[in-house]
């Protein structure tokens, strides 16, 4: 058992209202935070009151990047059980990546300890309404005063918490999309299936001018032809084709690009779990509008932490406008919600070992 310090706040905040919590406003009383430095490596495992974090202006996060995060959360389910989604899943992405950012991974035990003290400690900010949840951001950045471009000598790793509501106020609803032509996330050989703030920030600009025209976020392609699809916004993608009963389902393949989402892995095993027949594989533009203008582009839906499903419900595409199952959310999408979050909230059993319940005092 790792040795936890603890310093409680003598300054507890309001809690937010139920159901006005929005996503990633409000912040827990606490924070876990971990030192690594050279010679002794991972450090002073504390939680102490949230609040700004010291940084040397020079530290390398702020000038080269040096960062990576995650996004996970934690469930107060109908029969008031704490569970945690997938944190072996995000444990394990955290600590894959970090060395292709030249930073040390965090230890499984440092990052699951830390978690579940830290919900320990905050419980209390733990939204009770289905639908809502504790949103973990666990963030791992280098911190060495040095303006030499090479990897930090030093990081700090630290865990926020985010009482989150719904994603969607009433019930899930299909959003407009453009697909973006110019600019692109990521390319062969880059961060794209990292979850580096880098791939964050360079998909703003995109964003920010589909939102100007009226869209919620918009379909990423490829970097190299600018032809095959591989994300929707900071979500994974997936179509249903073909027949109406049971269509394909197609979601472009984990090949360096895209990142490998928890939702994305849980949608696959549900799917297949339904009896769908899932291919993971390059999907072009070409080819949807073809089965658009054959009438079998049935569903097409983003999975991600946040929103869990989000149905598209029209793409824009070179000007012209493909409008998906009447801009109304799919039967398919529906199911997958309910199911992925009947899993979430203990309100069905726990089939897929997906879920972790955290021992609370
Ligand atoms: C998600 O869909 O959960 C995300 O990755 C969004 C997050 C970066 C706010």
């Amino acid at each position: 058992m790792l040795n936890i310090r603890v310093q409680k706040t003598s300054n507890p905040k309001a809690k937010p209202a139920a159901g006005k919590l929005g996503f990633g406003q409000y912040f827990s009383d606490h924070m876990f935070v971990v030192d690594y430095l050279p010679e002794q490596g991972w450090v002073d495992p504390r939680i102490v009151p949230y609040g700004p974090l010291s940084l040397d202006p020079a530290a390398s996060v702020l000038h080269y990047g040096q960062a990576m995060f995650e996004g996970m959360k934690a469930f107060c389910g109908v029969d008031q059980k704490m569970r945690l989604f997938r944190p072996d899943f995000h444990c394990g992405r955290l600590a894959r990546g970090a060395p292709r950012i030249c930073m040390p991974p965090v230890p499984q035990e440092i990052m699951m300890q830390g978690i579940e003290a830290l919900i320990r400690v905050d419980q209390d900010w733990s939204p009770q309404a289905v639908g809502s949840s504790l949103y973990l951001r666990p963030t791992l950045i280098g911190t060495e005063a040095f303006l030499g471009v090479r990897a930090s000598q030093k990081y700090v790793f630290f865990i926020i918490m985010s009482p989150v509501d719904s994603y969607y106020a009433e019930g899930v609803s299909p959003v407009r999309i453009h697909v973006e032509d110019k600019l692109i996330r990521a390319a062969p050989g880059g961060l794209g299936d990292v979850k580096a703030g880098a791939n964050y920030a360079a998909s703003i600009l995109a964003s920010t001018e589909a939102k100007k025209s009226g869209f919620a976020q918009v379909l990423w392609l490829d970097a190299v032809e600018r032809k095959y699809i591989e994300e929707v916004g900071t979500m994974n993608v997936f179509f249903a084709l073909g027949e109406k009963i049971k269509p394909t389902i197609v979601t472009p393949p984990l090949a360096g690009t895209i990142l490998d989402g928890a939702t994305r892995s849980s949608t696959i095993q549900v799917l297949r779990d339904l009896g769908y027949t899932v291919e993971e594989r390059k999907l072009s533009m070409d080819e949807v509008v073809a089965h658009h203008q054959k009438g079998t582009l049935r569903e097409a839906f983003g999975t991600g932490t946040a929103a869990v499903i989000s149905p598209v419900g029209e793409l824009h595409f070179k000007g012209e406008k493909i409008t998906i199952n009447g801009f109304k959310p799919g039967d398919l999408a529906q199911k997958l919600y309910e199911e992925i979050t009947s899993i979430q909230y203990g309100k069905k059993s726990d089939r897929f070992g997906w879920t972790k319940e955290v021992a609370l005092d």
